[in-house]
């Protein structure tokens, strides 16, 4: 047998040197595949254009991600539900004053009481805010923070930041804002770059009143059990504020992104938007919230006073955001983005739903993933829910105008403002509960017994109110006798 150089046989040492280099090279390849799929987890997506944070037209982004972009563009479509999405003409949404005539009077004495319609998809938000005849008396810029890509139009007014051009907002109308929007460039409704980071297109939040906002959260002592988040900054050193962005979980932030501006909040020129967390989510802590908070001049906080009765009123504006906290599906961790923006299966890969809308539609990708019932069997739970909830509004909304009766009959008769104090403080607490309800959109679905329970409490407090009204009566016409 030949020998090589180092007296080795020839044959098994070729079929060594095979192997390490057969080795070497699968080592090398493994090592080359991790490296490009953590190169692919930092940038997953093949990019045709580039995407910054003054890319506002979701079109741009479209040529990046069709998928997406193609399901966003659906929100321009109409839907309806028995009490979601909007009737009415395609022009128009159907007026809900009208359809309900005693919102309109609970809300007389502000511009809600002129116009106030079923809300509609996401691609209409700036036209319809734009259009309504609420516009008709003077509103803030604070207006456009929940309504458009507002982003470059807040580092405009702040010299690059983006707080202090929000914060300059509120003193300015709302006309002068959305005209500076517009020349810009930036004239579209929410878009990619509100909730996803141009650079990594993880999910983020850029809303600064939420930031604001979930900040006093944190830093407040109501109770946060579906925020796992929150409950461990509250239990760390708190050497630096809460922020949602570095230290949410993802799960978190699938309801965040919604939670910028699916909430209660005030907006007006007397001071910037404000959402009334610092003392927890529940519809008595936002009023206690409210109750401690005074206007400059030392006035206490309100909406709006009453046409006929002069009450100091809290106006309540669609709070999805907390009413879904006081819930279950919160509490076991589901999200907004679950129901509203399931994942669909394109070929291999899953994308999100972008056409937010009635999960109703769409209850094969919305609730069956989790409830292994029939479509109509959870049509039938949500009947249910929302039947309930739809009586007591009823109710409620009953009590509330007996007590609006009583209150001007008590005032038809001669009776002062101090003697009817009591009835117009339980106008002002049955009132902000009742509208609480009614301007949150799901009709009850989002935290049934807690919508139920606030509606019967809002019920008795009107009733209150009413015997309150009556009992001035009562004892004035004692004294005439
Ligand atoms: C478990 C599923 C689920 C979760 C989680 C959920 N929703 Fe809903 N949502 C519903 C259902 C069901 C309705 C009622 C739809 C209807 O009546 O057509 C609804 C209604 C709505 C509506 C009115 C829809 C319309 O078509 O008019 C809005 C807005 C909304 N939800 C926002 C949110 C936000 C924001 C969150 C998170 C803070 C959230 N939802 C969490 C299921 C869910
Ligand atoms: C905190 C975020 C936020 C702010 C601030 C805000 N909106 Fe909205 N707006 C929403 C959301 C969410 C909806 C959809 C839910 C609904 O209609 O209840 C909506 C719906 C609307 C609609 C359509 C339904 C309707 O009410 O007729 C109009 C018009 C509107 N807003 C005008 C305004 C005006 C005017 C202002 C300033 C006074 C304003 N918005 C401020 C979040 C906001
Ligand atoms: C920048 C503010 C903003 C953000 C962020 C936002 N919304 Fe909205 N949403 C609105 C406004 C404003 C409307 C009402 C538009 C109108 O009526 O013209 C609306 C309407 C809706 C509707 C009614 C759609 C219909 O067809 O009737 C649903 C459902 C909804 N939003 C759910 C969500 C969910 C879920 C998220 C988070 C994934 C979310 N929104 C994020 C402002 C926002
Ligand atoms: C109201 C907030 C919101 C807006 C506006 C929005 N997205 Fe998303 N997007 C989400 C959420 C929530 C997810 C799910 C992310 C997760 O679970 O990590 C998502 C996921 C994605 C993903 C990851 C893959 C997938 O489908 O889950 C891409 C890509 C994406 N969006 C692109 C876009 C594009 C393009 C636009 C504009 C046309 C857009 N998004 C507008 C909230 C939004
Ligand atoms: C990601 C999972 C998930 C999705 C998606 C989901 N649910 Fe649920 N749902 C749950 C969990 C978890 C509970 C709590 C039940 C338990 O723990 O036994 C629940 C409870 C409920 C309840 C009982 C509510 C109550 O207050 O007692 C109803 C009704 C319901 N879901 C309807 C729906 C509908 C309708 C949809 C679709 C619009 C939906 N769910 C989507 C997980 C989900």
């Amino acid at each position: 047998m030949k020998e090589g150089p180092w007296n080795l046989p020839l044959l098994p040492f070729a079929v060594l040197l095979l192997l390490v280099v057969g080795a070497t090279a699968g080592v090398t390849a493994l090592l080359l595949n991790i490296s490009e799929r953590k190169a692919e987890e930092r940038n997953p997506y093949v990019r045709l254009v580039e995407v910054d944070e003054d890319t506002t037209d979701p079109e741009v982004w479209g040529t990046n991600w069709p998928r997406q972009y193609d399901t966003y563009k659906l929100t321009a479509l109409p839907t309806r539900t028995r009490f979601g999405g909007h009737g009415g003409s395609e022009a128009l949404p159907e007026e809900r004053i009208e359809r309900d005539p005693w919102l309109k009077r609970m809300y007389q004495g502000y511009a809600f009481s002129i116009d106030f319609r079923d809300r509609r998809g996401h691609a209409y938000m700036l036209q319809d805010q734009e259009d309504t005849k609420r516009q008709t008396v003077p509103q803030t810029g604070s207006c456009i923070h929940c309504h458009a890509s507002v982003l470059p139009l807040y580092r405009d007014l702040g010299d690059g930041d983006v707080v202090k051009g929000f914060e300059k907002t509120y003193a300015m109308s709302y006309q002068e804002t959305n005209a500076r929007l517009h020349e810009l460039g930036h004239g579209h409704p929410v878009s990619c770059v509100d909730c996803h980071e141009p650079a990594s297109m993880r999910i983020r939040v850029t809303r600064p009143a939420f930031v604001q906002g979930i900040q006093a959260l944190a830093e407040g002592e109501g109770e946060v059990p579906h925020l796992p988040s929150v409950q461990r900054w509250r239990e760390g050193p708190r050497t630096r504020p809460y922020e949602p962005n570095r230290d949410a979980t993802r799960g978190e932030m699938r309801s965040f992104v919604c939670g910028q501006c699916h909430v209660e909040y005030y907006c007006s020129d007397k001071f910037k938007l404000t959402y009334p967390w610092a003392q927890g989510l529940t519809v008595e802590d936002a009023e206690a919230f409210w109750d401690a908070t005074e206007f400059d001049d030392g006035e206490r906080f309100y909406d709006f006073k009453h046409k006929e009765t002069g009450a100091p009123i809290l106006k309540a504006q669609h709070p999805e955001f907390e009413m879904w906290s006081q819930g279950i599906h919160a509490r076991s961790g589901v999200s907004c983005s679950d129901c509203h923006m399931p994942y669909m299966r394109d070929g291999a890969t899953k994308v999100s739903d972008h056409w937010v809308r009635s999960p109703l539609l769409n209850k094969e990708r919305a609730c069956l993933t989790c409830h292994h019932f029939s479509e109509d069997e959870m049509q039938a739970r949500v009947d249910g829910i929302q039947d309930r909830n739809y009586e007591l509004l009823d109710n409620a909304s009953a009590a509330l105008m007996d007590l609006l009766d009583a209150i001007e009959t008590a005032q038809a008769a001669g009776a002062s403002e101090a003697q009817l104090a009591p009835a117009l403080e339980l106008q002002r607490q049955a009132q902000w509960r009742l509208d609480y309800v009614a301007s949150e959109n799901s009709m009850g679905f989002h935290a049934p017994q807690e919508a139920a329970r606030i509606l019967g409490t809002a019920a008795d407090l009107a009733r209150q109110g009413q015997v309150a009204a009556m009992a001035w009566q009562t004892a004035a016409t004692h004294a005439a006798r």
